[in-house]
């Protein structure tokens, strides 16, 4: 989607359609929304009078405007109590206006920019909502489709701002970076949608390499070979049942900023399992399609590689990728054999299904070689997940306290929300074998799988900060969402995206101050 900005008065510009926000404990306010009333006879008060315009967050009235305006309709977005307004409920409203006007097969949109509306947000923040909202909103996977649906990507969108002063300034930054977290989510969501029968390990490393040579990363793909001489066994019994090669992916970004040149780096880690069907340990077979999307943690943190190596942001970072298919095979891995891991520690594997923690956990032992300033890794862990959150968060653990601050602060700025859950000491010793160091599950109860889960890869991980990401439960929308469409979410990516952005620009500001 194309976006650029225009100072014009709002009512004056040509065009399909002009979108508009309304609170509901506002009645019609003072500015665009006043003027367009008055213009169209009183309508829009009628409306309000009427019911027919609340202001309820997702409401959306479309009025035609029959040669009174310049446009040719207006779309009115509900963005509920303006008391309680925040970036989400801008986002969530755009998302609403832009399904609705796909749906219209309307391609070309003006946005209005209400400085009375802006009670609780900046500038920068509001057009960075909209921005954001409207490009996730305007996502479709339609690469396996021959035939045309009910819906039209919106192609520009024209956002009609007052001329502030520091409008020049503000608009350009707040749109690249609305649209950079947006686009980040929109390539995890490509990644996931491909089927598992294309996006088999070698594709996915494919991938990484095409995006590292258009953003000048470098990267480096181990095959099984490497895998093997780096002794990462506990990935390759996951790997061995399956006829599609591993891979274990390496993707640097190096900012050409000296100072950020020399200092440690983020690393990322991606739980990327092309498809999981338990393995031996087979799984149920309802909704095993949605295993495809069992590599929702790769997707996130390529996405946001891509989108910080394309905005340069002063801060250096590591990627890794474990990358394999789960399945199932006369050379597939069995509950009770005994991995070893890179780390040194044998792992007793009782349940093939619990793959996600044995590929990170030689991922979490490589990642020391880097001697990172933190670790963040990402997967979609647990089905438990979602009995703790449901669709609503994401959930956190971690062993520093500040890391974990940093995260829950891009989890709220970015909407998607992250909520810590602990790593009591009890839950490691769950994971004692008796035949190997560990195993791979807790036989002693169920219960409380996201936390032992979470556990086993704390076995992994040393003195360096480390917060783990279980996105399970938030990886795939079945339900009608204003910013997402049906399938992968893309969930994670804006999160990554936020904190990285977040951090680099503290770090310039501290290495400013020396
Ligand atoms: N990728 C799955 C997460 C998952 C769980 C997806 C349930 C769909 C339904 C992960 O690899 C997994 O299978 N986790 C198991 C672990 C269990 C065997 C201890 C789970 O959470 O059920
Ligand atoms: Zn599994
Ligand atoms: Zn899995």
């Amino acid at each position: 989607m194309e976006i650029v900005t225009t100072h014009s008065p709002p009512f004056e510009i040509e065009s399909k359609a002009l979108v508009l926000f309304h609170y509901e404990d506002v009645t019609i306010e003072k500015g665009p929304l006043d003027k367009i009333d008055q213009r169209l006879n009183g309508a829009l008060s009628n409306l309000v009078l009427s019911g027919e315009l609340s202001g309820k967050l997702g409401e959306v009235v479309v009025v035609h405007t029959i040669g009174q305006l310049a446009c040719e309709r207006l779309v009115i977005v509900g963005v509920g109590n303006s008391q309680l307004a925040t970036c989400q409920q801008f986002r969530l409203a755009t998302g609403h206006a832009t399904k609705v006007l796909r749906k219209k097969h309307i391609t070309s949109i003006t946005v209005c920019v209400q400085t009375s509306i802006q009670t609780a947000l900046s500038l920068k923040d509001f057009v960075q909502s909209i921005v954001e909202g409207a490009t996730l909103a305007n996502y479709d996977f339609a690469t396996y489709r021959t035939m045309d649906t009910d819906s039209t990507a919106i192609e520009k969108m024209l956002i009609a701002a007052p001329d502030t002063g520091d409008s020049e300034k503000v608009l350009p930054l707040a749109i690249t970076k609305g649209q950079a977290v947006g686009e980040a989510t929109n390539t995890a969501r490509d990644l996931c949608n491909h089927p598992g029968n294309v996006m088999t390990p070698t594709y996915f490393s494919e991938c990484a390499e095409a995006i590292a040579s258009d953003t000048g990363m470098t990267i480096n793909v181990f095959e099984r070979p490497e895998i093997e001489s780096l002794g990462m066994g506990a990935l390759l019994g996951v790997a061995q049942g399956s006829h599609e090669p591993p891979a274990f992916v390496v993707l640097e970004y190096t900012p050409s900023d000296e100072i950020a040149l020399k200092q440690s780096p983020v690393v990322l880690i991606g739980k990327t399992v092309t498809f999981d069907s338990g393995g031996v340990s087979l799984k149920n077979k309802i909704h095993m399609e949605h295993m495809k999307a069992d590599m929702g943690g790769g997707a996130a943190v390529l996405g946001a590689m891509k989108t910080i190596a394309g905005l340069q942001i002063p801060l250096r970072v590591v990627a890794l990728f474990p990358v394999v298919e789960n399945v199932m095979g006369s050379r597939a891995i069995k509950p009770g054999d005994v991995v070893n891991s890179m780390s040194g520690k044998t792992i007793e594997v009782l349940d093939t299904d619990a793959e996600g923690r044995l590929i990170l956990a030689d991922a979490l032992h490589y990642a020391q070689r880097f001697e990172p300033d933190c670790i963040i890794d990402i997967a979609t862990l647990t089905g438990a997940s979602s009995i703790v959150f449901g669709p609503m968060g994401i959930g956190m653990f971690g062993t520093d306290h500040a890391l974990k601050c940093e995260m829950e602060v891009a989890g709220t700025e970015s909407g998607e929300r992250v909520w810590e859950l602990p790593l009591w000491p009890e839950y490691k010793d769950l994971l004692r074998s008796y035949v190997a160091d560990l195993r791979n599950i807790s036989t002693i109860f169920q219960e409380g799988s996201m936390m032992t889960a979470a556990s086993f890869l704390h076995h992994f991980v040393d003195e360096t900060p480390w917060v783990h990401l279980d996105i399970y439960n938030t990886c795939w929308n079945d339900e009608e969402h204003p910013l997402h469409s049906k399938g992968p979410t893309g969930s994670g990516t804006r999160t990554l995206v936020k904190f990285l952005i977040n951090r680099a620009f503290r770090k310039e500001a501290a290495d400013a101050q020396h």
